[in-house]
């Protein structure tokens, strides 16, 4: 609920000129006539170190670090054997298996989750499935209707265009599942069904432990979802949530490889900054009419598959926090306009892991590296052929089943922005012209 809080008074001016008046005693809310009003409680689990640093020098790294207790919670509390629950979802089981269509919406960060809910749900429960950014979905007169599923993914849950995109859904008859971080939002309240993804409170800008619980969450909705309609055995299930039960461990060995002060990651992106920074005072010595153009010193991010949507992450996050000029792209999309892009100047994240798409993304690779460009490679330990590409820098993930690697890419792709913007200084958590929720359009 947007509220305006004056501290001097304690009372929190809420919606419908309502007001709150905390004390020792309780709240009390009033209406603009000076009535009481009562209201449902509801309990929010989050505690006051969550409100702080512990130790970090910013919140956007402790959140980083906080995921894969996030993650376990989420797979403990959610999952049993071959079970997946969602005890809060008050869409009926009978209304799951008559849906014909999907549509997620979403925005920035969540939008990129949505994404990877796509590639999911397609695949485990076979339903056809769209997604969308809110603010073009909402003016675009969506095809839904009763038979549609419309999931909104939102962490502040008041997102302004998510939230209109969700009451155009339901008046066109569409039922509503909201995945939702904020406890009682006005999404969460106005969503026929509501998971809450209770990653905790998230305070840097810049979202990361919202992504991977979003993620989580939409596995698992995929999975429930491909149980209920008959579309993998209960063993199939349980096979893979086993898959997906490796992730907190294996997520908190990549921070622990890649998230301290002494890490390689850190040096590389020191070297960045360094080797941006040469370039530039080259460009102002040299003779203007020479040189036509400044230094392209920007990042491409290329994922193939269920790494697309992490490669347009990984670069929404550096663009957000850094200010360098950062695109992701479908890895088979490079050579219909990005390569131009490529010399010496422009750094290159591939996303490499293990997969079917493997031997494609090598020969992306490859066309960079023939161009000089530099390749900084996201890869599965033990992989050999990585290393004949020479690849200026290898970033070394464990196995895992491949359409689970999305988690263990988001954790360097955070780092890598995380220790990029704090090489040039930026301000990481409050970054300039971002807001941590978009209440207006
Ligand atoms: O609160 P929401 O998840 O609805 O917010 C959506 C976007 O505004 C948000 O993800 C934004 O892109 C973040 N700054 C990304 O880090």
């Amino acid at each position: 609920m947007p509220a305006i809080l004056d501290y001097t008074k304690n009372v929190m001016f809420l919606e419908n000129l309502e007001i709150a008046e905390v004390s020792a005693g309780g709240v009390k809310i009033i209406n603009h006539k000076g009535k009481k009003i009562s209201r449902k409680v509801s309990c929010v689990k989050w505690d006051k170190s969550q409100a702080e640093k512990g130790g970090f020098d910013h919140f956007m790294l402790k959140e980083i670090y906080e995921q894969p207790k996030i993650i376990s919670g989420i797979l403990d509390t959610r999952t049993k054997r071959s079970k997946v629950y969602f005890e809060e979802l008050k869409i009926s089981k009978k209304t799951l298996k008559r849906i014909d269509k999907i549509a997620i919406v979403a925005c920035g960060t969540a939008y990129h989750a949505g994404l990877s809910g796509k590639y999911m749900i397609e695949w485990l429960a076979h339903i056809p499935t769209l997604v969308d950014t809110s603010s073009e979905f909402r003016y675009r007169n969506p095809i839904v209707d009763k038979n549609t599923l419309v999931i909104v993914v939102s962490q502040s849950g008041e997102t302004a265009d998510t939230l209109a995109a969700l009451r155009e859904s339901k008046k066109k008859g569409a039922k509503v599942l909201g995945i939702v971080n904020v406890l009682g939002s006005s999404i969460a309240r106005e969503a026929d069904g509501v998971i809450y993804t209770h990653a905790g409170p998230e305070i840097a800008v810049a979202s990361t432990k919202a992504y991977t619980a979003q993620l989580t969450i939409l596995y698992l909705f995929s999975l429930y979802l491909a149980l209920l309609r008959g579309r993998r055995t209960p063993q199939k299930i349980r096979a893979y949530l086993n898959e997906l039960r490796k992730v907190p461990h294996l997520t908190r060995r990549i921070l622990k490889r890649y998230g301290t002060e002494s890490s390689d990651m850190k040096l590389k992106a020191k070297e960045f900054n360094q080797e941006y920074h040469k370039r530039l005072k080259l460009y102002c010595q040299e003779d203007r009419e020479e040189k036509r153009r400044a230094p392209n010193c920007c990042f491409l991010f290329l994922g193939r598959n269920v790494n697309y949507p992490s490669a347009l992450e990984g670069a929404l996050k550096l663009k957000e926090i850094s200010y360098i000029s950062a695109e992701g792209y479908p890895a088979g999309e490079m050579k219909h306009g990005p390569i131009a892009l490529i010399d010496e100047n422009p750094w290159t994240i591939c996303i490499a892991p293990e997969s079917k798409l493997h031997e494609k993304m090598i020969s992306n690779i490859r066309q960079i590296r023939a161009r000089k460009g530099i390749v900084v490679a996201i890869a599965t330990e033990g992989d050999e052929e990585i290393k004949n590409v020479e690849a200026q820098y290898i970033i070394e993930i464990p196995h895992i089943e491949q359409t689970l690697t999305p988690f263990l890419v988001a954790i360097p792709l955070q780092l890598w922005a995380y220790f990029v913007a704090r090489e040039f200084g930026e301000e990481i958590d409050q970054p300039r012209n971002l807001a941590k929720s978009v209440t207006v359009e």
